[in-house]
């Protein structure tokens, strides 16, 4: 039985996930919503303006209504600016499992910021919220988002085909890595 919290403030040494409010358009844009590096293995085009910035926050702060929307805004302590955004794309409450996706702006890349925030979500969504599982995939090419989910505890479970098509619409392989709660409470 889940016990749904909503985007609840979580805080680590270095980061700050919270609720994005629309005054986070603007951090979005600039460092990563713009950007297509970061959009190239992602499901959406990059943002043209700050507008569509802006349009994709007013959707996000709006579910926040329901409680089981989970969808973080990174906040970086050091410089005082949101970098990312991590949060359950996909779930299934019958089966009590949800999908993870996070992206951060570049100049963040290989921090270890990513893996940082996602330990403490999967902590969050297994203890507090209660998933019996958790996964994530990526665009078989995407190599850096398979290691943030190993360094985040979780194992690889296979290669799905033409699991989805990329924002160019061509079909794209993708890994599956997945964490079940006796793995967790084990670790
Ligand atoms: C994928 C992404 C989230 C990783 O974030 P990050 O904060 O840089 O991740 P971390 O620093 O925690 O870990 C990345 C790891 O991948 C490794 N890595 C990076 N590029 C790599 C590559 N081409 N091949 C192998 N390993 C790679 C890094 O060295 C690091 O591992 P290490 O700590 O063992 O050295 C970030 O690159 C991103 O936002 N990309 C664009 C959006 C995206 O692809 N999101 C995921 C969709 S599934």
């Amino acid at each position: 039985m889940l016990n749904h919290k909503g985007t609840k403030k979580i805080e680590t040494e270095r980061l700050i996930l919270r609720k994005f409010t629309i005054d986070d358009a603007d951090d979005m844009y600039n460092n990563w919503a713009n950007d297509d590096l970061v959009t190239k293995y992602l499901t959406w085009p990059t943002h043209s303006s700050v507008e569509i910035s802006k349009k994709v926050l007013g959707y996000i702060t709006e579910s926040y209504k329901e409680e089981d929307i989970y969808s973080w805004a990174i906040f970086d302590k050091k410089v005082s600016e949101v970098i990312g955004t991590i949060g359950v794309v996909d779930k299934d409450d019958n089966h009590e499992y949800c999908t993870m996706g996070y992206c951060i702006g570049q100049q963040y890349w290989g921090k270890g910021i990513t893996t940082e925030a996602l330990k403490v979500v999967i902590e969050f969504l297994f203890k507090e919220v209660g998933y019996e599982r958790i996964q994530a995939f990526f665009h078989s090419i995407n190599i850096a988002s398979g290691k943030v989910m190993e360094k985040a505890g979780m194992k690889y479970e296979g290669k799905l085909r033409h699991y989805q098509k990329d924002n160019k619409g061509n079909f794209v392989d993708c890994d599956f890595y997945g964490i079940v709660k006796k793995d967790y409470f084990i670790i």
